[in-house]
């Protein structure tokens, strides 16, 4: 038999051996920070991330993203977002991502919630504008499908990227975190938790196009480009439900799907409680809200292309910035109906995107 104690000492000695040629490398490496200051900060963050890239790549990205991007109490904001979001076209100077971030900087009290968002990137331009912009990115990974290009309202395209979308959020639910969904053709321009309700019961609150007075009435036209759900075993259970219906709704958007379900009853099958938002908070230019003090969200719902709904939402921001402007005045704003004197500007573009798009179909 061995000598327990020498094989030890020579285990410590391969493992010295080890140790210090590691370290020469890991120097030689990293030491060639000190020589230009400019690059100093880059080769340090590529050298102490060397271990942690490591763990990410035999790791579970997505619950790292999720983990990164949550609030203590397991909540995230989910966007998804494409390169026609993503980047710009030659002829446009911005793009649906820098509006939508631009809302989290005018909005009130919602800079803080950009470190809770988590942008899902279809597509590589995507990911890498959203790494650009260092915000926390999770790259989608779709086999043979490429989803990068504007895709027209009811386009095949365009419904398969939404159950994508469908299938992605099931598995986030099914990981435990409770989740706020947006479109990102939606402005933040108010802190949407502080006009959510808290009530643990409630398991899904959703927008709606019109509201109808009553926030349990289920006859509601839901839209899916805004929503927060809890994670529990029934709103895992609306999702699975939801998403099985994929192959047997051919020229369906996922959106129909659910609202066809919701009419359905499955509400009550499975003992869900929905709340339907009222669109005095949570608006949209199918219904905009009706008071300035109370807006939460923007939606550019009824409209059909990037381009208006860009030129549109720049307006709702232009709007925005001048009621705000105008409270910076305390002395005016106590004395003034504001019902009467604050209007949103016209959507013209969208409104005309659709009398346009018949047009060219008809030509
Ligand atoms: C990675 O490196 C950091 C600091 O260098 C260390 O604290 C951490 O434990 C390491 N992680 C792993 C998984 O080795
Ligand atoms: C989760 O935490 C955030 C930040 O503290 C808070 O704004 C939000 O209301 C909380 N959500 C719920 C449902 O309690
Ligand atoms: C939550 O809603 C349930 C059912 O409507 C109600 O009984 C309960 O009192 C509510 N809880 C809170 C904290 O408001
Ligand atoms: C959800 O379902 C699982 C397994 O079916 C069960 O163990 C768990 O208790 C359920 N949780 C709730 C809140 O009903
Ligand atoms: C899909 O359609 C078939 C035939 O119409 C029906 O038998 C089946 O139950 C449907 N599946 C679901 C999940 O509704
Ligand atoms: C404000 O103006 C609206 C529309 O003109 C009117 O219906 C409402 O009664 C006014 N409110 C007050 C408090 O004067
Ligand atoms: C555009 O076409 C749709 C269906 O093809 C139709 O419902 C809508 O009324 C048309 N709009 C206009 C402005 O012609």
């Amino acid at each position: 038999m061995d000598n327990p104690k020498q094989s030890i000492a020579s285990n410590l000695n391969i493992a010295f051996l080890f140790l210090f040629f590691t370290s020469v490398v890991y120097l030689s490496v990293c030491s060639s920070s000190l020589t230009n200051p400019f690059r100093s900060f880059q080769k340090q963050s590529q050298c102490s991330l060397s271990n942690s890239t490591a763990v990410v790549a035999g790791g579970d990205e997505l619950e790292e993203a999720l983990s990164k991007a949550s609030m203590d109490n397991k909540t995230v904001i989910i966007a998804v977002i494409n390169r026609a979001y993503a980047d710009q076209d030659i002829t446009a100077d911005t793009t649906m991502l820098d509006l939508f971030l631009d809302s989290f900087w005018l909005g009130e009290d919602t800079k803080s919630l950009r470190d809770h968002l988590l942008l899902v990137a279809v597509d590589q331009m995507a990911y890498d504008r959203c790494r650009f912009l260092r915000l926390n990115c999770y790259k989608l990974e779709t086999d043979g499908v490429d989803f990068k290009g504007e895709k027209l309202y009811m386009s095949e395209d365009f419904i398969r990227m939404m159950w994508r979308r469908t299938l992605f959020l099931l598995d986030v639910l099914k990981r435990g975190y409770n989740f706020v969904f947006t479109d990102m053709d939606i402005m933040w321009l108010r802190n949407p938790f502080e006009k959510l309700s808290k009530n643990e019961t409630e398991d899904l609150q959703i927008s709606t196009d019109l509201f109808l007075g009553n926030p349990w009435d289920e006859k509601h036209l839901i839209n899916t480009g805004f929503y927060y759900i809890r994670s529990n075993n029934k709103t895992i259970a609306l999702f699975d439900k939801w998403y099985s219906m994929k192959g047997n709704s051919t020229g369906q958007k996922e959106q129909d799907v659910l609202l066809g379900l919701m009419h359905g009853g499955v509400i009550g099958e499975l003992g869900l409680k929905v709340r339907f938002l009222d669109t005095l908070y949570f608006s949209g230019f199918c219904e905009e809200s009706k008071d300035f003090r109370s807006v939460t969200t923007v939606h550019a719902n009824c409209c059909r292309s990037i381009s208006a709904k860009v030129n549109d939402l720049r307006a709702v921001l232009r709007d925005w910035k001048k009621f705000k402007k105008f409270m910076s005045y305390k002395r005016f704003a106590n004395n003034i109906n504001f019902t009467a004197n604050f209007r949103w500007t016209g959507h013209f573009g969208c409104w005309n995107s659709w009398r346009i798009r018949n047009q060219t179909h008809r030509g």
